[in-house]
């Protein structure tokens, strides 16, 4: 009993977390100015997030690739984010 009630508070825990997570990128996302080219479901000048997951999905070493590219502005224009902040942006758009 006194185990099951841990469980659904860690389980909580994670959730909450999650969903934090999310949050926080979704607005660095925004303040970084990716969302005035993409948006998470629908086409813009860029294609959705949910579309560039769906092509990288199963791709080993597709984030490294698209990190660089938003670091460096080849293959993408460069993004005003820090590398680390592409690198969790990147991983967030992947996750779509
Ligand atoms: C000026 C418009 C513009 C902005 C701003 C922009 N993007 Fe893009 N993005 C595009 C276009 C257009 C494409 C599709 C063509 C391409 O692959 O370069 C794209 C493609 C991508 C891809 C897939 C690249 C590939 O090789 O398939 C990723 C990942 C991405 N953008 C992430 C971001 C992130 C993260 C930001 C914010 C830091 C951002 N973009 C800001 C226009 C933009």
């Amino acid at each position: 009993m006194k185990s099951m009630l841990l469980v659904s508070l860690v389980a909580a825990g994670l959730a909450v977390a999650g969903a934090a997570n999310a949050a926080g990128e979704a607005d660095l996302a925004q303040k970084s100015g990716c969302m005035t080219c993409h948006a998470a479901d629908t086409k813009k000048i860029g294609p959705s997030f949910k579309d560039i997951a769906a092509k990288y999905k199963g791709k080993a070493g597709a984030d490294a690739a698209l990190v660089t590219a938003l670091d460096t502005g080849k293959g993408h224009s460069k993004s005003k984010a820090s590398s680390d902040d592409n690198k969790a942006l990147v991983k967030w758009i992947l996750s779509m």
